[in-house]
């Protein structure tokens, strides 16, 4: 029986700190008029010092799962789709894991820049598709803030941190993500990119003291890349599906700038109306910008069972890339879940967990000693 992957929840959390524009002219050579005229932003969100990108998806996905009915312990997967993790390693997604509870989910990061929540909602559908799993998690989750140099205004007046999340089911009715196309050059690696602190440029007094530790960006080039593969691929992921673009109700972007936005609408010969914008509040969230944009329009009661809708985005790698959805909302006769007043459990867990191996790392020292 075929089997369909339906996004049957969604979430999302921004903090609470607005920066904006005019708070900018006072750190940096710019002004609001430019920021507004160039990219369409006005403010963006900025994480306090007790959130992080693990945090602030950790409530994502808590709102998304309490929408969906569906439990923590019902996880088999999660991904999290971040271009400022926690830590190169572990992954995000396992500190996510232990937040929720999610006692069941496997968890991994997935690194797309801005691309990655399109590639990881295509990754977690296929799971689903193909009956490996049942329940996924996915989540785009940053804290730009804590990676941007506060003193360039080429990368700083864009970003902002927020987290997004979506839970997918699966169910043998037709339906859910039903399409979705991922790319990538390789050869624009250099121009968007965050140079040391990986192996090929490790830490060292030397890369922190050029700055070598803040997002780089050359924003012509990732222009000029932008306005031509959004339409590109918002079209072909219309034609894989064997629809055209009078079909979609709604196409949610990568929230990355109002005129390459305008740009893709005019290329596809669509109204903006069609277009769901927020980064005039938010700024470029990355890979949290698309289920932040998705919550808030359902939030809006923009989104019909049956709507189709298209999720676009592009980013550093270069990546680019499309889902088509159709849109669920939570299965009928979902229970009530409160995945939040479950964390507590999960913290009380997760302490339960660490003093245990503690213990037995003593323990298995004495022996040691007195082996
Ligand atoms: O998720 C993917 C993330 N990246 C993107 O989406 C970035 C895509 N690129 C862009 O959005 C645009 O290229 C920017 C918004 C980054 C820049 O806009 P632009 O129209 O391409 O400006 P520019 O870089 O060509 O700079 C034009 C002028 C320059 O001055 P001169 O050389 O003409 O005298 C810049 O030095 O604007 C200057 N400039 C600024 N002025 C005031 C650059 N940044 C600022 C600023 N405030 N913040």
């Amino acid at each position: 029986m075929t089997r369909y992957a339906h996004v049957t929840g969604w979430g999302s959390v921004l903090p609470e700190h607005v920066m904006t524009n005019k708070d900018l002219e006072q750190m940096v050579d710019t002004s609001d008029e430019w920021i507004v005229s160039r990219t369409g932003i006005r403010e963006r969100r900025i994480a306090s010092p007790d959130q992080s990108t693990a945090s602030l998806a950790a409530d994502a996905a808590s709102q998304a799962l309490k929408t969906a009915g569906v439990h923590p312990t019902e996880v088999d997967l999660i991904i999290v789709a971040t271009s400022s993790p926690e830590h190169i390693f572990p992954a995000t997604a396992c500190i996510v894991q232990d937040m929720l509870g999610a006692t069941k989910a496997g968890a991994f990061d997935l690194s797309a820049a801005c691309t990655g929540f399109i590639f990881a909602l295509n990754m977690a559908a296929q799971a689903i598709r193909t009956g490996s799993i049942d329940t996924a998690l996915v989540i785009g989750a940053e804290t730009l803030s804590r990676i941007v140099n506060w003193q360039d205004r080429n990368t700083c007046i864009l970003f902002g941190d927020g987290a997004g999340a979506f839970v997918l089911q699966g169910s043998n009715e037709p339906g859910g993500v039903l399409e979705a196309v991922m790319h990538a050059d390789g050869s624009g690696a250099d121009v968007l990119m965050l140079p040391a602190g990986g192996s090929k440029i490790p830490t060292s007094p030397d890369t922190v003291a050029h700055g070598l530790h803040y997002v780089y960006m050359e924003g012509r080039p990732v222009f000029r890349f932008a306005t031509r593969v959004m339409a590109e691929a918002a079209r072909e992921v219309v034609e894989k599906a064997g629809l055209s673009l009078e079909d979609i109700q709604w196409i949610i972007p990568h929230q990355a700038n109002i005129r390459i936005l305008e740009v893709a609408a005019r290329h596809l010969k669509l109204p903006m109306e069609r277009f769901v914008v927020n980064l005039d509040r938010y700024g470029n969230t990355s890979t949290a910008s698309i289920p932040i944009a998705t919550t808030e329009a359902a939030a809006q009661g923009k989104l019909h069972p049956g709507d189709k809708v298209v999720l676009v985005g592009f980013g550093g790698g270069l990546t680019y890339g499309a889902a088509l959805l159709e849109w669920t909302g939570p299965f009928p006769g979902h229970p009530e879940v409160n995945p939040e007043r479950y964390r507590l459990w999960a913290r009380v867990r997760s302490a339960g967990l660490r003093l245990r191996r503690k213990v037995l790392a003593a323990a298995g020292r004495e022996q040691r000693l007195g082996g």
